[in-house]
């Protein structure tokens, strides 16, 4: 079976100030900092990456900071956003894209998902491109379509190269901050058949290769069991993540 490193994210979405911040991120570094059996990322929000930055230089931790989202261009008149260059300049290493929430809440299309992947893998970010059906879409047995198709627009133009520096988080919709899991076996399932798909559009040493995190109400309780599945390579965790036990466990189950 191919040895890929798990990844596990913590995506705070837009949560924390900054005293929360430190507490979390000194604990994070505490427990957590040193481990490299784990490919470990923070995603504050934006106004916090510099703070983190520098928190995480401080202790020589092991944990990498990531960005919940990216613009396309490269500078210019572009109100409220950020460019790849700026993110790379504060020392963020890694970005999400297609997340649900920019997906479904802000009415991000599969055209500008893509564009932000290829702009960030253009500038030397990694990227954690996010995909997931609605429940009304598993109702319906079109879960692998959905991710499949998802897979696809998010993925096109991105060279076999630059899959390096690709991580796929499945994320069932209905599973995102609703305290609803997939069970360990429809994770498995989903995951089967992103890799199959995987292999079909690159090749099978590249799908082997690469990270499929699982996201949706992933706890300590609960990740073990999904992690320990053949095809889930770690986790993207949202509110387990806000706190440094459940964090630190969550990481810590992965490897
Ligand atoms: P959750 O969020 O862990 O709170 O369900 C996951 C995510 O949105 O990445």
């Amino acid at each position: 079976m191919p040895n890929r490193k798990p990844a596990v994210g913590g995506n705070w979405k837009m949560n924390l100030h900054a005293a929360d911040v430190d507490a979390l991120v000194d604990g994070l570094n505490e427990q957590i900092g040193a481990n490299n059996t784990v490919d470990t990322i923070i995603c504050p929000p934006f106004v916090y990456l510099q703070r983190v930055a520098e928190k995480l230089a401080a202790a020589s931790s092991n944990i990498q900071l990531g960005a919940q989202d990216i613009y396309y261009q490269a500078n210019g008149a572009y109100t409220g956003e950020i460019s790849a260059s700026m993110l790379k300049d504060i020392g963020v290493s890694i970005v999400l894209t297609g997340h649900s929430e920019r997906r479904h809440v802000l009415g991000e299309s599969d055209t500008l998902i893509n564009a932000k992947t290829l702009a960030a893998l253009e500038a030397g970010l990694d990227v954690i491109l996010c995909i997931g059906e609605k429940i009304e879409q598993r109702q319906a047995g079109q879960t692998d379509a959905i991710n499949i198709a998802q897979l696809h627009y998010g993925l096109a133009g991105v060279t076999a190269e630059q899959m390096q520096n690709i991580i796929i988080a499945y994320e069932p919709v209905w599973a995102i901050g609703t305290g609803m899991t997939a069970t360990p076996d429809d994770a498995q399932s989903a995951h089967d058949a992103i890799r199959k798909a995987l292999a079909i559009m690159y090749s099978q040493d590249i799908a082997d290769a690469v990270r499929i995190q699982y996201g949706g109400s992933c706890k300590p309780g609960n990740a073990a069991e999904l992690f320990a599945q053949p095809d889930i390579d770690g986790g993207l965790i949202g509110g387990a993540s806000l706190k440094t036990e459940d964090f630190a466990g969550i990481v810590n189950a992965a490897g």
